[in-house]
């Protein structure tokens, strides 16, 4: 496990839970999903599900991926116990590319991934992978801490705008990094948004595909 790795399992193995609902900014991205009758979704960092098991009650099919094993473990069992089937939930490092065939889904979602411990050049990658993977006409539906945050610049720098503070490292995104990192979608949308307490500051971003 690498550092932020061993942070991750460490926050799941204490029982942490971030939340017993789906996000504001998870709750969007389904009405934008939905408005364009999305079936077949692929989450990234799903973490223990909060957004995850929502799409899974309005009849997506998700396939969500997580490095974190027991993130995967928590989010399967909250779908049993909710009496929810068909989840694809994988452990899997998104560094390391997604392991699907071209043209395999509707849309990409992900909720505070994409600002995770991430070089400048493993994001440009991942974006490229999620343009392979996503239909003609598919979503890319990310949110990412950005520059407006009162943590942007504060801690220890870890260059390709990270940022580590308690033990977190966070990548804060500026408006030109949506297209600096697009790698062939079209950006639709970029709005800016707050969640938490102190609240973080984001920007919630809607990419389409060709
Ligand atoms: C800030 S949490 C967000 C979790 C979830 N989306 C939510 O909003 O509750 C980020 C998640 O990304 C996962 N993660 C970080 N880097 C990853 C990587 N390279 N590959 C896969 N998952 C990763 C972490 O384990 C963590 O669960």
């Amino acid at each position: 496990m690498t550092g932020q790795m061993r942070h991750w399992d460490h926050v799941y193995t204490k029982g942490t839970k971030f939340s017993g609902g789906p996000s504001d900014f998870g709750l969007r991205a389904i009405e934008m999903m939905e408005a364009k009758g999305s079936v077949d979704v692929l989450e990234l960092g799903c973490g223990q599900g909060r957004d995850t098991l929502e799409m899974m009650a309005r009849s997506m099919s998700v396939t969500a991926m997580d490095y974190c094993s027991l993130a995967c473990t928590q989010t399967a069992q909250e779908a049993h116990t909710r009496g929810l089937s068909g989840l694809k939930v994988i452990a899997h490092d998104v560094r390391e590319g997604l392991p699907f065939d071209d043209d395999s889904f509707d849309v990409c979602f992900s909720h505070m991934f994409l600002t995770m411990e991430l070089e400048d050049d493993e994001v440009g990658r991942i974006m490229s992978e999620v343009h392979r993977v996503l239909r003609s006409g598919g979503l890319h539906l990310f949110s990412v801490r950005n520059d407006h945050d009162d943590r942007f610049r504060q801690g220890i720098d870890h260059g390709s705008g990270m940022w580590e503070w308690n033990g977190f490292v966070v990548k804060y995104w500026t408006r030109d990094d949506m297209d600096r990192f697009s790698a062939g979608l079209i950006v639709e949308d970029v709005w800016e948004f707050y969640e938490g307490d102190p609240p973080k500051t984001l920007y919630g971003v809607m990419m389409r595909k060709p």
